[in-house]
């Protein structure tokens, strides 16, 4: 049967990366999850204290950066890798969620990565998550989805994320940190979050996890029935 591409964006928070997952472990796609790349690359940022008001330093730090992703066989989750080293926990802090959006407006990221992107998804089979999977990334994704939820509910389930993750953040804090990153991903320059034309919009506020991973999965199995 023919693979395809399923695109899924939507604002920060709405359970895009755990849905995707899923979809793809239900389709046996291979999930890619574009913000980790964007995470990846601010931690190396942040790290190397890059100068983002320094073309060339930007360009130069790029070219340095590998991104990986890996299974981990005692967990059975994807994690990801940066030159080498694990970094699924260190891209996740709230340093990073709070210097992402600021990474994410640069042109010469975006170029890079969704350059990378359109490569790890070229032979089909794979659900991206992000805010440009369906606009930049892969406009010709035959399966968009654009996923919603009322910014308090977003809040309190990556509250519980990071509680079960062994972190404390006030649920004022991650609302803070979700429209501020809301507003940032929406109003950018460069490739902004956009519902594309041909997206199925799914909210989410009112359905559990599973009701959204089936809803997802059915609207890919009408569209793999057509290829
Ligand atoms: O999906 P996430 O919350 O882990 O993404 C982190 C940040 O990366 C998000 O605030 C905006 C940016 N991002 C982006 O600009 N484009 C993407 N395709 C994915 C993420």
């Amino acid at each position: 049967m023919q693979k395809i591409v399923i695109a899924i964006d939507g604002y920060s928070g709405c359970g895009k990366s755990s849905t995707a997952k899923a979809v793809a472990l239900k389709l046996g796609y291979t999930y890619i999850d574009s913000g980790a790349m964007y995470r990846a690359t601010t931690l190396y940022f942040l790290k190397e204290k890059v100068d983002l008001n320094n073309p060339d330093e930007l360009q130069q730090a790029l070219k340095k950066i590998q991104i990986a992703f890996k299974k981990n066989f005692q967990t059975g989750k994807q994690e990801t890798y940066l030159n080498g080293m694990n970094v699924e926990d260190a891209i996740r802090s709230m340093e990073v969620s709070n210097f992402v959006s600021e990474v994410s407006k640069i042109k010469s990221v975006r170029t890079d990565l969704v350059h990378r992107q359109q490569q790890l998804g070229k032979a089909k089979g794979v659900v991206m998550d992000g805010r440009d999977i369906g606009t930049v990334v892969f406009p010709e994704a035959e399966l968009k989805i654009f996923m919603t939820a009322d910014l308090e509910i977003r809040a309190k389930r990556r509250q519980k994320e990071l509680l079960e993750a062994g972190r404390e953040v006030t649920l004022e804090e991650i609302i803070r940190n979700l429209s501020e990153r809301d507003e940032i991903d929406s109003t950018r320059k460069e490739s902004p979050l956009l519902r594309a034309d041909d997206a199925v919009e799914v909210d989410t506020s009112h359905l559990n996890f599973e009701e959204q991973v089936d809803r997802i999965v059915d609207l890919a199995n009408e569209k793999i029935g057509l290829y």
